[in-house]
């Protein structure tokens, strides 16, 4: 089973202070980042600190790469040095589609055999929003075949500058149109593809009210995750994404009811008509806290 990572933390790779309390925040997943919080000067040294990472951390965190992205010169040197210690998985930025996972994927699959590792276990989570042509083949990634796509996520500040424009912000300080049909486009890939749909980051990392509040938005909406960029939006987040206690209950006492009335297509639960979409909802609410880490 798939573990739902509600919560991905980034940590620049280069950063000695933040890896070394990395592991005991909580979150689902790290994201070693080498890419765009590493300065070119520093990329070797930022691989070296996460290969030492991936070698030593006794963390409870799934522990993920964020490489450079596919046209820079270090992505292969990334993985040539990152997948022998088999992180959960890759974090792919700026692809233009699923062709660029299905190449990291044969990357992957090249190095594992190289290295004896069992094939397919590193999964890959593309940030698929980060240019126009990448928003334009969003639909394809339910028509590829991806066993090691793990979900997608999505992220708008790239995205702006591949359009070329001045803020992603509209006149109220809300995201701009572009960028909410960019991210609804994304949940509605990532659904249709049958994979973990995972919300961009909430950079106002000391409003934790306005990060609550998003985040329960967002899980209502149907994504499973949030990228963070601070330890303190962590918690917030694993819990804005867990099904609470009233929603598991309820959602077994739908299961129960439709369990009790084998014939029926609709049923009274609480007083309320409960029907097949119900019924689905429910077992997906179960399903999912399932599929939680902890
Ligand atoms: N991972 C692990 N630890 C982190 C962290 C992170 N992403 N962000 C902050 N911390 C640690 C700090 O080192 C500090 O530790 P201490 O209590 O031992 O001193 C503590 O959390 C509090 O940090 P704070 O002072 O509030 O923030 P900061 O000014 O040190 O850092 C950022 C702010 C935004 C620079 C930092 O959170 C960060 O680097 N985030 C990730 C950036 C990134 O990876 N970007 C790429 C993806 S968009
Ligand atoms: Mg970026």
């Amino acid at each position: 089973m798939v573990e739902i990572l509600r919560s991905l933390l980034f940590v620049p790779a280069n950063d000695e202070k933040k890896l070394a309390k990395a592991g005991d925040r909580n979150a689902d997943a790290l994201l070693l980042d080498l890419e765009d919080s590493v300065l070119p000067s520093q990329k070797t040294s930022a691989r070296e600190m996460c290969c030492d990472f991936l070698q030593t951390s006794q963390t409870q965190s799934k522990i993920w790469v964020r490489i450079n992205s596919l046209d820079s010169p270090y992505c292969l040197d990334d993985l040539k040095a990152v997948i022998p210690l088999q992180p959960a998985g890759i974090m792919l930025p700026k692809p233009d589609g699923p062709v660029d996972v299905e190449t990291l994927s044969k990357l992957i699959q090249n190095l594992e055999g190289k290295n004896k590792l069992v094939k397919g276990g590193i999964k890959i989570l593309p940030i698929a929003t980060e240019t126009a042509r990448a928003v334009l083949s969003l639909p394809l990634y339910a028509r590829v075949y991806l066993p090691r796509l793990l979900g997608l996520s999505w992220g708008a500040e790239d995205l702006a500058t591949d359009l070329g424009a001045t803020t992603k912000h509209d006149e109220n300080g809300n995201l701009a149109f572009t960028y909410q049909m960019v991210r609804s486009h994304m949940l509605l890939s990532a659904k249709a593809a049958g994979v973990q749909a995972i919300d961009a980051l909430y950079e106002d990392f000391r409003d934790s009210t306005g990060l609550r509040n998003r985040a329960t938005a967002a899980f209502s909406e149907g994504f499973t995750g949030m990228l963070a960029i601070h330890p303190a939006q962590v918690e917030i987040i694993n819990q804005s994404f867990s099904p609470t206690n009233s929603q598991i209950e309820h959602a077994e006492a739908v299961v129960r009811a439709f369990a009790e009335n084998p014939n029926a297509g609709a049923v009274s639960v609480d007083g309320k008509m409960t029907d097949i979409p119900h019924f689905k909802q429910a077992l997906n609410v179960l399903s999912v806290s399932k599929k939680i880490a902890n």
